[in-house]
């Protein structure tokens, strides 16, 4: 990945925010096929089919290899799932994560959501992920450094006993679907980069985190992400732009 952070113009904007409309409205419809006895595919399928009819193309299909539009994480597999004959099932809670590519910019989200009734710490798992985005959105204000965010999320994880994911970590969006900088959701080593935050800068925060503890592993299919002591995992990602003020989540949908 290339170190330059690249401060999208108003028309980049423009354009940004309408692939990112289109990557929430095709999150909303993974969200809506998380029902007992579909299987990853359908959901995979759902969100695909939104895109495309959106006029836009899904970014992961073909990146790296990836196999699908849609990554599609249950239970255990905390990202990078790949969608196939698994059947959902009641109790279930299943994460989503796809790109959409529209006129050259990519819009990126993600969220975790429960299949008919989960338990109680798995309904606290997915309401601590998404408030972790939200407490790192506070620092993500021009002016305020990349760590303020990671160590807000970092910092409300723990303190609900949970932890966060180290090996993969949120992104500068744009043209690229990884540009600079680096958004962990942890506080990190004077020596990384950790630069301030300016208007026009495009990002994806993207808490990833596990009831248990945050060593990850990687399955044999080359992709999925499972947490190492198979424990719960949730992920909740939006695209965001850094302003003067509030900063304006890019990916926001009615039911997020
Ligand atoms: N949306 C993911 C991210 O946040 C990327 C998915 S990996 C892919 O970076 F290979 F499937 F594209
Ligand atoms: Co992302």
């Amino acid at each position: 990945m290339s170190d330059t952070i690249y401060i999208k113009s108003k028309s980049e904007i423009e354009i940004l925010r309408q692939a990112a409309k289109i990557a929430a409205g095709a999150r909303s419809m993974g969200r809506q096929a998380v029902r007992d006895g579909l299987t990853t595919r359908q959901i995979d399928k759902a969100v695909h089919e939104f895109i495309v009819k959106s006029g836009a193309k899904p970014s992961c299909l073909g990146y790296a290899g990836f196999p699908a539009a849609t990554c599609v994480s249950v239970n255990e597999e905390v990202i990078h799932g790949i969608p196939g004959r698994r059947v959902v099932r009641n109790g279930d809670i299943v994460s989503i994560d796809l790109c959409a590519t529209y006129r050259g910019f990519i819009g990126d989200c993600a969220g975790t959501y429960p299949c008919g009734e989960v338990s109680d710490e798995a309904k606290r798992l997915i309401e601590v992920t998404r408030q972790a985005f939200f407490e790192g959105l506070r620092f993500a204000k021009a002016g305020y450094r990349i760590s303020d965010i990671g160590g807000a999320v970092q910092d409300y994880v723990e303190a609900n006993g949970y932890s966060v994911v180290r090996d993969f970590v949120g992104h500068g969006i744009g043209r690229d679907m990884h540009e600079a900088p680096e958004v962990p959701n942890y506080r990190t080593q004077r020596a990384r980069p950790n630069p301030r935050l300016v208007k026009g800068m495009t990002i994806c925060v993207e808490p990833m985190v596990c009831a248990g503890d945050w060593h990850v592993e990687i399955l044999d299919d080359g992709w999925t992400v499972v947490s190492r002591d198979r424990s719960l995992a949730a992920h909740y990602e939006n695209t965001i732009l850094i302003t003067d003020g509030e900063p304006e989540i890019l990916t926001m949908a009615d039911d997020i």
